[in-house]
């Protein structure tokens, strides 16, 4: 694995809000989908420069932070630390300035309820810094007319020409955000307008229109519609960087008794044997094996590649999993080494046909070397009395 440079920019990602107007409990833990709020603000965070990364997390909720903290960071969990937060997004901030490391020129204050905003806003900011400028934050054009009202009357209109509604992350110069916060008076409802108040000249940058803030329910009805329409790019890309050493990933796999139709177990169909039920033909040893693959290669599961919703998988057997696998890794830069699965099992009787089995499994990843064994439990358990099987994979890989 590589040594990563001491970054000279820190991202403060403000996580420690209660969440009030949503009203589902500490906002940053609340899901998208199987990720939460925190956990999808941070992947992309990553998919910036390597920064150091602090995370302001609620009082009690540090450790659930860094749980989602570890897994969005990859190979950067070096750069990660978790702070308690206060009251006020201020104070919560501040609690993060004081985590910086000495090394740190450049500091962006990102609000995690922000959890869409592309990394390319993240880029834009940073790119303002090193220009020379000593903050900048990102804006979006304000689109409705915007009134001035007293007492339910219209008093007035603003130009919206003059207007921008400001997002996060909000770059700063760190000696001039550090002082500005130890001089700070007043609560401000964003960094931007606290280092304004101590006299320094922020620039404006694009925005993005996914840099919404989840503030309310609808908000969230939104980010969740966002995100479930979004391609497959939850593994973050520094999970596979070009990978240096051999990496070996396990994976297991139940499948009961009980389907319809021929059982096809170990890439074969086996006559006259009990078939399995599942999604597909129930192939636990097929299910291991990728499982094994993807886990060695930093991919996911099966499920990440061939959930429920991929039809064309269905009816699939074997040959067709394994390939798609085999393919997912040659993309991420890697060959498979070999891949030992066990099964256990009642019935069938694998003696007679281990080698056709290897011949087939070993066939359909490219003939990387595969070993099935096989082996009863002695009449325990559920492979014992023959209700189902079990499936134990562990894979090697390689660099390509
Ligand atoms: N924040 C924080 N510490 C606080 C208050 C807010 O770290 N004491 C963070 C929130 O976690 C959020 C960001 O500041 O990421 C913007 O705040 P807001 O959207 O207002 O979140 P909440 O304060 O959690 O929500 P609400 O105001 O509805 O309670
Ligand atoms: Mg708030």
């Amino acid at each position: 694995m590589s040594i990563t440079p001491v970054p000279r920019v820190a991202v403060i990602v403000v996580a420690a809000g209660s969440g009030t107007r949503l009203g589902a409990g500490p906002k940053a833990f609340v899901g998208l989908d199987e990720h939460t709020i925190l956990r999808h603000a941070l992947t992309r965070v990553f998919q910036t420069a390597p920064a150091q990364v602090v995370i302001v997390a609620p009082s009690g909720r540090e450790g659930d932070a860094l749980t989602d903290a570890l897994e969005a960071a990859g190979d950067r969990r070096d750069l990660v630390s978790v702070v308690t937060g206060g009251a006020s997004r201020q104070s919560s901030v501040a609690a993060g300035i004081a985590a910086l490391w000495a090394d740190i020129d450049h500091v962006l204050v990102h609000d995690a309820a922000r959890c869409l905003t592309p990394a390319a806003v993240f880029d834009r900011v940073i790119a303002a810094l090193e220009l020379g400028h000593a903050g900048a934050v990102p804006v979006l054009p304000v689109v409705d007319t915007i009134k001035r009202v007293q007492d339910d009357l219209i008093v007035g209109v603003v130009d919206r020409s003059e207007l921008a509604a400001a997002q996060t992350p909000q770059g700063f110069r760190r000696d001039i955000l550090e002082t500005a916060y130890r001089s700070a008076t007043a609560e401000f409802t964003d960094d931007a307008a606290l280092v304004a108040d101590a006299g320094h000249v922020v620039l404006a940058v694009d925005g993005d229109p996914r840099a919404f803030k989840v503030t309310t329910p609808a908000d969230l009805d939104r980010a969740r519609s966002l995100v479930a329409t979004e391609p497959v790019a939850a593994v973050p890309s520094s999970l596979h960087p070009a990978p240096a050493v051999p990496r070996v990933g396990i994976g297991t796999d139940v499948h009961a008794v009980g389907g319809d139709g021929a059982l096809w177990l170990a890439g074969l169909e086996w006559p006259g044997e009990p078939a399995l039920s599942g999604h597909s033909d129930g192939d636990a040893v097929a299910h291991a094996i990728v499982d094994a693959l993807l886990a060695a290669a930093g991919l996911g599961d099966i499920g990440t590649h061939f959930g429920t919703d991929r039809p064309e998988f269905a009816g699939a057997h074997a040959d067709a999993f394994l390939a798609r696998t085999h393919a997912l890794l040659g993309e991420a830069g890697f060959r498979i080494g070999n891949v030992s699965v066990q099964v256990q099992a009642r019935r069938p009787r694998f003696a007679m046909r281990r080698a056709e089995a290897e011949a087939v499994l070993s066939r359909a990843l490219g003939g990387a070397p595969v070993s099935v064994s096989a082996t009863t439990t002695d009449g325990l358990g559920f492979t014992g009395r023959g209700d189902g099987v079990a499936a134990f994979a562990v894979a090697l890989v390689l660099p390509a």
